[in-house]
Protein backbone atom coordinates (compact mmCIF):
# COMPACT_ATOMS: atom_id res chain seq x y z
CA UNK A 1 0.00 0.00 0.00
CA UNK A 2 3.03 2.38 0.91
CA UNK A 3 4.35 2.09 -2.62
CA UNK A 4 0.76 2.22 -4.47
CA UNK A 5 0.29 5.86 -2.68
CA UNK A 6 3.81 7.22 -4.20
CA UNK A 7 2.63 5.53 -7.46
CA UNK A 8 -0.52 7.47 -7.10
CA UNK A 9 0.75 10.89 -5.89
CA UNK A 10 4.07 11.17 -7.65
CA UNK A 11 3.04 11.74 -11.08
CA UNK A 12 0.30 14.92 -8.95
CA UNK A 13 3.26 16.29 -7.25
CA UNK A 14 5.83 15.79 -10.26
CA UNK A 15 4.41 15.10 -13.06
CA UNK A 16 6.28 14.15 -16.32
CA UNK A 17 6.31 17.54 -18.09
CA UNK A 18 8.68 19.36 -15.27
CA UNK A 19 12.10 20.23 -16.85
CA UNK A 20 14.28 17.32 -14.92
CA UNK A 21 12.29 14.23 -15.48
CA UNK A 22 14.44 13.40 -18.23
CA UNK A 23 17.73 14.16 -15.93
CA UNK A 24 16.02 11.92 -13.08
CA UNK A 25 15.20 9.08 -15.16
CA UNK A 26 18.63 8.97 -17.14
CA UNK A 27 20.00 9.01 -13.06
CA UNK A 28 17.96 5.89 -12.13
CA UNK A 29 18.46 3.92 -16.05
CA UNK A 30 22.19 4.57 -15.72
CA UNK A 31 22.97 3.64 -12.83
CA UNK A 32 20.78 0.48 -12.49
CA UNK A 33 22.50 -0.43 -15.78
CA UNK A 34 25.93 0.22 -14.25
CA UNK A 35 25.11 -2.33 -11.77
CA UNK A 36 24.78 0.30 -8.37
CA UNK A 37 22.34 -1.00 -6.10
CA UNK A 38 18.92 0.35 -5.93
CA UNK A 39 19.33 2.27 -2.86
CA UNK A 40 18.96 6.19 -3.51
CA UNK A 41 16.42 8.13 -1.80
CA UNK A 42 12.86 7.59 -3.12
CA UNK A 43 11.37 10.62 -5.52
CA UNK A 44 9.18 12.00 -2.89
CA UNK A 45 12.04 12.02 -0.38
CA UNK A 46 14.60 13.58 -2.40
CA UNK A 47 12.04 16.29 -3.67
CA UNK A 48 11.12 16.94 -0.02
CA UNK A 49 14.74 17.58 0.71
CA UNK A 50 15.32 19.87 -2.42
CA UNK A 51 12.20 21.79 -0.86
CA UNK A 52 13.72 22.19 2.55
CA UNK A 53 16.73 23.51 0.19
CA UNK A 54 14.86 26.29 -1.20
CA UNK A 55 12.73 26.96 2.03
CA UNK A 56 16.53 27.29 3.65
CA UNK A 57 17.46 29.42 0.72
CA UNK A 58 20.05 27.63 0.59
CA UNK A 59 23.40 28.60 -1.92
CA UNK A 60 25.75 25.61 -0.75
CA UNK A 61 24.91 21.66 0.20
CA UNK A 62 26.75 19.08 1.01
CA UNK A 63 26.27 15.06 0.58
CA UNK A 64 28.20 12.22 1.88
CA UNK A 65 26.99 9.16 -0.18
CA UNK A 66 26.72 10.43 -4.06
CA UNK A 67 26.08 6.67 -5.23
CA UNK A 68 25.16 7.70 -8.57
CA UNK A 69 23.64 11.13 -7.99
CA UNK A 70 20.30 11.02 -7.96
CA UNK A 71 19.50 13.20 -4.85
CA UNK A 72 22.23 15.71 -6.33
CA UNK A 73 20.14 15.84 -9.28
CA UNK A 74 16.99 16.52 -7.71
CA UNK A 75 18.55 19.10 -4.90
CA UNK A 76 20.52 21.38 -7.83
CA UNK A 77 17.81 21.00 -10.75
CA UNK A 78 14.99 22.08 -8.04
CA UNK A 79 16.80 25.05 -7.20
CA UNK A 80 18.90 27.38 -9.54
CA UNK A 81 21.14 28.72 -6.92
CA UNK A 82 22.18 25.48 -5.47
CA UNK A 83 25.70 24.09 -5.26
CA UNK A 84 25.77 20.85 -4.13
CA UNK A 85 29.22 19.30 -2.77
CA UNK A 86 29.02 15.69 -3.11
CA UNK A 87 31.84 13.00 -1.24
CA UNK A 88 31.71 9.44 -2.64
CA UNK A 89 34.03 6.35 -1.28
CA UNK A 90 33.72 4.28 -4.30
CA UNK A 91 35.27 5.47 -7.50
CA UNK A 92 32.89 3.33 -9.88
CA UNK A 93 29.61 5.14 -8.50
CA UNK A 94 31.68 8.58 -8.75
CA UNK A 95 31.72 7.93 -12.47
CA UNK A 96 28.47 7.05 -12.94
CA UNK A 97 27.40 10.27 -10.76
CA UNK A 98 29.03 12.52 -13.23
CA UNK A 99 27.88 10.81 -16.12
CA UNK A 100 24.32 11.40 -14.83
CA UNK A 101 25.33 14.87 -13.83
CA UNK A 102 26.60 15.54 -17.24
CA UNK A 103 23.43 14.33 -18.66
CA UNK A 104 21.33 16.62 -16.20
CA UNK A 105 23.90 19.58 -17.90
CA UNK A 106 24.62 20.57 -13.60
CA UNK A 107 28.52 19.98 -13.75
CA UNK A 108 28.73 23.64 -12.92
CA UNK A 109 26.90 22.87 -10.01
CA UNK A 110 27.05 19.53 -8.65
CA UNK A 111 30.85 18.68 -7.59
CA UNK A 112 31.71 15.03 -7.03
CA UNK A 113 34.91 14.72 -4.98
CA UNK A 114 35.69 10.76 -4.74
CA UNK A 115 37.51 10.04 -1.15
CA UNK A 116 36.55 8.47 2.41
CA UNK A 117 33.97 10.82 4.10
CA UNK A 118 36.25 11.31 6.92
CA UNK A 119 39.28 12.53 4.66
CA UNK A 120 37.10 14.69 2.78
CA UNK A 121 35.18 16.00 4.85
CA UNK A 122 38.16 16.80 7.74
CA UNK A 123 39.26 18.34 4.58
CA UNK A 124 36.21 20.37 4.02
CA UNK A 125 35.97 21.55 6.86
CA UNK A 126 39.25 22.86 7.25
CA UNK A 127 38.48 25.12 3.84
CA UNK A 128 35.43 26.45 5.81
CA UNK A 129 37.33 27.39 9.10
CA UNK A 130 40.36 29.19 7.18
CA UNK A 131 37.22 31.08 4.56
CA UNK A 132 38.21 29.37 1.31
CA UNK A 133 34.68 28.34 0.96
CA UNK A 134 31.37 28.83 2.30
CA UNK A 135 29.29 27.12 4.59
CA UNK A 136 27.03 24.86 4.34
CA UNK A 137 23.05 25.52 4.78
CA UNK A 138 22.37 21.70 4.44
CA UNK A 139 23.66 18.50 4.36
CA UNK A 140 22.72 15.28 3.56
CA UNK A 141 24.44 12.42 5.27
CA UNK A 142 23.57 9.25 3.63
CA UNK A 143 26.78 6.94 3.31
CA UNK A 144 28.40 3.89 5.85
CA UNK A 145 25.77 3.92 8.79
CA UNK A 146 28.42 3.24 11.26
CA UNK A 147 29.98 6.68 10.78
CA UNK A 148 26.50 8.53 10.46
CA UNK A 149 28.05 10.29 14.10
CA UNK A 150 31.22 11.76 12.83
CA UNK A 151 29.87 12.78 8.93
CA UNK A 152 27.28 14.70 11.24
CA UNK A 153 29.57 16.17 13.51
CA UNK A 154 31.77 17.52 10.76
CA UNK A 155 29.00 19.05 8.91
CA UNK A 156 27.81 20.92 11.99
CA UNK A 157 31.62 22.29 12.24
CA UNK A 158 31.12 23.14 8.46
CA UNK A 159 27.32 24.49 9.20
CA UNK A 160 26.18 27.89 8.69
CA UNK A 161 23.39 29.14 11.90
CA UNK A 162 20.33 27.74 11.06
CA UNK A 163 21.46 25.20 8.71
CA UNK A 164 19.26 22.04 8.03
CA UNK A 165 21.41 18.43 8.51
CA UNK A 166 19.51 15.23 7.71
CA UNK A 167 20.76 11.98 8.68
CA UNK A 168 18.97 8.93 6.41
CA UNK A 169 18.01 5.44 7.43
CA UNK A 170 18.13 5.81 11.38
CA UNK A 171 14.70 3.80 11.52
CA UNK A 172 15.61 0.62 9.49
CA UNK A 173 11.88 -1.05 9.35
CA UNK A 174 12.21 -0.19 13.24
CA UNK A 175 14.72 -2.60 13.80
CA UNK A 176 16.17 1.00 15.96
CA UNK A 177 14.37 0.55 18.77
CA UNK A 178 14.99 -3.96 19.05
CA UNK A 179 17.22 -3.50 21.97
CA UNK A 180 18.63 -7.37 20.80
CA UNK A 181 19.65 -5.57 17.33
CA UNK A 182 23.15 -4.91 17.64
CA UNK A 183 24.04 -4.58 13.65
CA UNK A 184 26.89 -1.99 12.96
CA UNK A 185 24.35 -0.39 10.98
CA UNK A 186 21.88 0.26 14.02
CA UNK A 187 24.48 1.12 16.16
CA UNK A 188 25.51 3.80 13.82
CA UNK A 189 21.61 4.92 13.98
CA UNK A 190 21.40 4.68 17.74
CA UNK A 191 25.14 6.72 18.00
CA UNK A 192 23.95 9.50 15.67
CA UNK A 193 20.21 10.04 17.73
CA UNK A 194 21.42 9.85 21.03
CA UNK A 195 24.73 12.38 20.37
CA UNK A 196 22.81 14.46 18.11
CA UNK A 197 19.91 14.43 21.05
CA UNK A 198 22.52 15.79 23.21
CA UNK A 199 24.60 18.26 21.66
CA UNK A 200 24.13 22.00 22.54
CA UNK A 201 24.92 22.86 18.90
CA UNK A 202 21.71 21.23 17.53
CA UNK A 203 18.12 20.67 17.87
CA UNK A 204 17.19 17.15 16.49
CA UNK A 205 14.34 15.08 15.57
CA UNK A 206 13.47 11.42 14.50
CA UNK A 207 10.95 11.17 11.37
CA UNK A 208 9.67 8.04 10.55
CA UNK A 209 9.05 7.38 6.91
CA UNK A 210 6.74 4.45 4.88
CA UNK A 211 6.61 4.55 0.92
CA UNK A 212 7.90 2.74 -2.21
CA UNK A 213 11.31 1.98 -0.35
CA UNK A 214 9.30 0.66 2.49
CA UNK A 215 9.67 2.07 6.41
CA UNK A 216 12.47 3.77 7.59
CA UNK A 217 12.85 7.40 8.60
CA UNK A 218 15.34 10.65 8.70
CA UNK A 219 17.14 12.43 11.55
CA UNK A 220 16.65 15.78 11.38
CA UNK A 221 18.35 18.85 13.21
CA UNK A 222 18.44 22.85 12.86
CA UNK A 223 21.96 23.87 13.67
CA UNK A 224 22.00 26.44 16.23
C1 LIG B 1 20.76 1.16 2.10
C2 LIG B 1 21.39 2.40 2.16
C3 LIG B 1 20.65 3.54 2.06
O1 LIG B 1 21.22 4.77 2.15
C4 LIG B 1 19.26 3.49 1.91
O2 LIG B 1 18.59 4.67 1.84
C5 LIG B 1 18.63 2.28 1.85
C6 LIG B 1 19.39 1.10 1.95
C7 LIG B 1 21.58 -0.07 2.19
O3 LIG B 1 22.80 0.03 2.38
O4 LIG B 1 21.01 -1.15 2.06
MG1 LIG C 1 19.77 6.28 2.30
Amino acid sequence: LWAAVDAYVMPHSHPSSRPNTAALQHALTASKAAGLPDISAPPAQAKFLALQCRLLGVTHALEVGTLGGYTAIWLASENPQLHVTTVEYNPHNADVARGNIEFAGLSDRIDVILGAGLDVLASLKEEVLTGKRPPFGFTFIDADKPNSWNYFSLAVDMSKPKAAICVDNVVCGGKIADPENDHPRILGGRNVIEKAGKDPRVDSVVLQTVGEKNYDGQLWAVVN
